[in-house]
């Protein structure tokens, strides 16, 4: 990327621990920069994380998310060169896939291929890595496509799921190493290698 400053906006639906993660990393930095927080869901407790940071954030439902035109001027109007999803629910429309080629990442909380998809997601996922017996877990961190959970991924990290471990026990182990390396891959997919 030719540009100084990258600006990013954080797509996210829920809590925002991710969202939290990737603030306090790049918070004095001058290189990257999160413009705009967007959350499709009213009284989010990502809402309070952006304003402990003093980052903007938006309230996009479904039917804005889909309108190309207010959405690309939205993302103009914070100067947005990527899109990081972090916890977002909902489909990211083709249009935004198009005009952000390679340039909107999300984290899974499983090891893609597997225990992805429509429907995969928070605690379904773990619990269905435990039902499945599975000896290890960790974040997939992915380029975004037009299907859940498919694009290529750039990023795994692995824990292992102990015997008798809950779902909500790997959760949480996972949970940690995803603080850990979003905002570093993001940090490598967009400024290092950029
Ligand atoms: C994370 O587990 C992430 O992998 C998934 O959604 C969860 C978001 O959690 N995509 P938070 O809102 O960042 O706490």
């Amino acid at each position: 990327m030719s540009k100084k400053v990258v600006h990013l906006a954080v797509f996210a639906s829920g809590g925002g621990s991710n969202a939290r993660a990737i603030l306090e990393y790049f918070r004095n930095r001058e290189d990257l920069r999160v413009s705009v927080i967007v959350c499709n869901k009213e009284g989010a407790g990502v809402f309070e994380v952006a304003k402990a940071f003093g980052v903007p954030a938006v309230l996009v439902k479904k039917a804005e998310l889909n309108n190309e035109g207010s959405m690309l001027e939205l993302l103009a109007r914070y100067e947005v060169d990527g899109i990081v999803l972090a916890g977002f629910l909902l489909l990211i429309p083709s249009f935004l896939v198009r005009a952000f080629e390679g340039k909107i990442l999300n984290i899974h909380p499983a090891l893609l291929p597997r225990f992805g998809g429509p429907g995969m997601h928070g605690m379904h996922v773990h619990r269905a890595v435990v039902e499945a017996g599975e000896t290890e877990s960790g974040p997939s961190i992915h380029l975004v496509n037009e299907r859940y959970d498919e694009g290529a991924v750039i990023h795994q990290a692995r824990t292992p799921i102990d015997k008798g471990d809950t779902a909500e026990a790997v959760a949480k182990k996972v949970l940690v190493l995803e603080h850990y390396w979003y905002p570093r891959v993001i940090e490598r997919h967009f400024i290092n290698a950029g």
